[in-house]
C-alpha cells in the first residue's frame, strides 16, 4: 500500500483514525495558532476587513475556513466583531465528523442553505437546496460542510495547518533512481518496501531536487496540490490563504525525514509514523514549491510578518491599555487583554509559529 494511504487511514479512518478518535483533534496533542488564544482570530478578523474593503465590501462575503477543526478560529474571528460581520458568511469545512459535532458547542451553526441561498447547491450531492433565502446585512451566519463548497463565492478560503495534514507520496532516491516508499507486512509488523516510482510521481521532482544523493527522501504532495486547485475554483473574486510550516523540496531532501515528517502525541513528539496508527497525529512540512506548479503564490511571508502587517502590535498595545485600566477589577476583559502579550510572543516566535509561511493567491480583479 502506498505510504500516503496508510497515513490517510491513520488520520481519518472513521473508526480508528486519529481525528475520529482523538475528539479534540490536534488541540490535545499540540497547539495551533487559533488554539493559542483569541488574539490570532482577532488579527485574522482585521485581515478579513482589509480584504473585504479591497473587494468593495461585497455582501455576502464568504470566509471558507478549511480544516476548521472544532471551530476555535471561527469563534475568535466572530468574537472580534469585524466590520464585515453583517456581510459575513462563515463556512467551516471539516472532514472529521467528530470535530464537526463539536463545532456547535462554540458556534451557532445553521444549515448550509441559509448561507448559500435559494436554488444553489453548495454540497455536491445532487440535491437542490430550494428553500434558503440569502438576505443582505444579516450576517454573520455560520455553517459547516464536510468538503469545500461546490459553488464559487466572493471571499476568502483560509487553511490554517490543513495542508500538512493531507496525505502524500513518499519517494527515496536510490542508485537506480527515484523509488516510491510503500508499506508491507512482515511477521505481523508494518515495514517499508521500495518499488520503482511511476513517471507520474517523479515528474516535476527532478526539477525541484538537483543532484539528489542515494537515501534522500521527499514527499510528493499531490493531495495538497489538488486541494489548492479546488480552493482556487471556489473563489470567484478574493483570495486563497494557506498558513503552515513550509520548506522547499530540495531542502527537505537534504534534511533527515524525521525532521519534516513528524508525529505528535500528548504535547510531544510521537513514535515512527508506522507505529501506533490512529493514536498519534502525522504531519508533513508543506513543500510549497510543489504548490507553485499549480500557480505561483502572489505573496509569501512569514506568519510573524503577516500578523504584524495586519496590526497584531496595535492589538497587543490596546490590550495592555485595557489591562492597565481594569487590572484592579481583575475581570475577564482585563485578563483577556493581558493574555494578548503572551499570545503574541508565541504567535510571533520565528522559531515556532511565527516562522510558518503565509501563502496567498489572489483571484479575480486586483490580482497582483
Ligand atoms: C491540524 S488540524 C488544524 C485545525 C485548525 N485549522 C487549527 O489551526 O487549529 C487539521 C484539520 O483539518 C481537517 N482536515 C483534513 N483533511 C481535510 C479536508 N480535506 N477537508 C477539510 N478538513 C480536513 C482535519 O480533520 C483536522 O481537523
Amino acid at each position: 500500500m502506498p505510504f500516503g494511504e496508510v497515513v490517510d487511514l491513520a488520520l481519518y479512518d472513521p473508526v480508528h483514525g486519529f481525528y475520529a478518535t482523538g475528539g479534540a483533534g490536534r488541540r490535545a496533542d499540540f497547539i495551533t495558532s487559533p488554539e493559542v488564544g483569541p488574539l490570532y482570530g482577532a488579527v485574522i478578523a482585521r485581515g478579513l476587513d482589509a480584504w473585504w474593503r479591497e473587494l468593495d465590501e461585497p455582501d455576502p462575503f464568504f470566509l471558507i475556513d478549511a480544516g476548521a477543526g472544532r471551530g476555535a478560529l471561527a469563534a475568535s474571528v466572530l468574537d472580534a466583531a469585524p466590520d464585515c460581520a453583517a456581510a459575513l458568511r462563515y463556512v467551516m469545512v471539516e472532514r472529521s465528523g467528530e470535530l464537526r459535532d463539536l463545532q456547535g458547542d462554540l458556534l451557532p451553526v445553521v444549515e448550509p442553505r441559509f448561507v448559500f441561498g435559494a436554488g444553489t447547491s453548495a454540497v455536491d450531492d445532487g440535491e437542490d437546496m430550494a428553500t434558503g433565502k440569502l438576505l443582505e446585512g444579516t450576517g454573520p451566519i455560520v455553517t459547516a460542510l464536510e468538503d469545500l463548497p461546490a459553488i464559487a463565492v466572493v471571499g476568502v478560503v483560509l487553511a490554517n495547518e490543513l495542508l500538512d495534514n493531507l496525505s502524500f507520496s513518499l519517494l527515496e532516491y536510490t542508485e537506480d533512481g527515484w523509488a516510491e516508499v510503500m508499506v508491507g507486512i512482515e511477521e505481523g509488523e508494518l515495514v517499508e518496501v521500495l518499488v520503482p516510482a511511476s513517471d507520474h510521481l517523479v515528474r516535476g521532482i527532478g526539477e525541484l531536487v538537483e543532484g539528489p544523493r542515494p537515501g534522500d527522501r521527499v514527499p510528493v504532495q499531490g493531495e495538497a496540490r489538488k486541494w489548492l486547485i479546488a480552493a482556487l475554483e471556489v473563489i470567484e473574486r478574493g483570495r486563497v490563504v494557506v498558513i503552515d510550516y513550509c520548506d522547499r523540496t530540495a531542502s527537505l531532501a537534504a534534511r533527515p525525514q524525521r525532521e519534516w515528517l513528524r508525529t505528535y502525541r500528548a504535547h510531544s513528539r510521537g513514535s515512527d509514523p508506522l507505529q501506533d496508527l490512529g493514536d498519534q497525529d502525522i504531519t508533513c512540512e508543506v513543500a510549497y514549491d510543489q504548490l507553485s506548479r499549480v500557480r505561483e503564490a502572489d505573496a509569501v511571508r512569514t506568519q510573524a510578518a503577516f500578523l504584524r502587517d495586519h496590526g497584531i502590535e496595535q492589538l497587543v498595545s490596546d490590550g495592555r491599555q485595557v489591562w492597565l485600566d481594569r487590572a484592579h477589577l481583575g475581570d475577564l476583559a482585563a485578563l483577556k487583554a493581558r493574555s494578548r502579550t503572551f499570545e503574541a510572543e508565541a504567535l510571533l516566535d520565528e522559531a515556532g509559529l511565527g516562522g510558518f509561511l503565509v501563502l496567498e493567491w489572489v483571484v479575480g480583479p486586483g490580482r497582483a
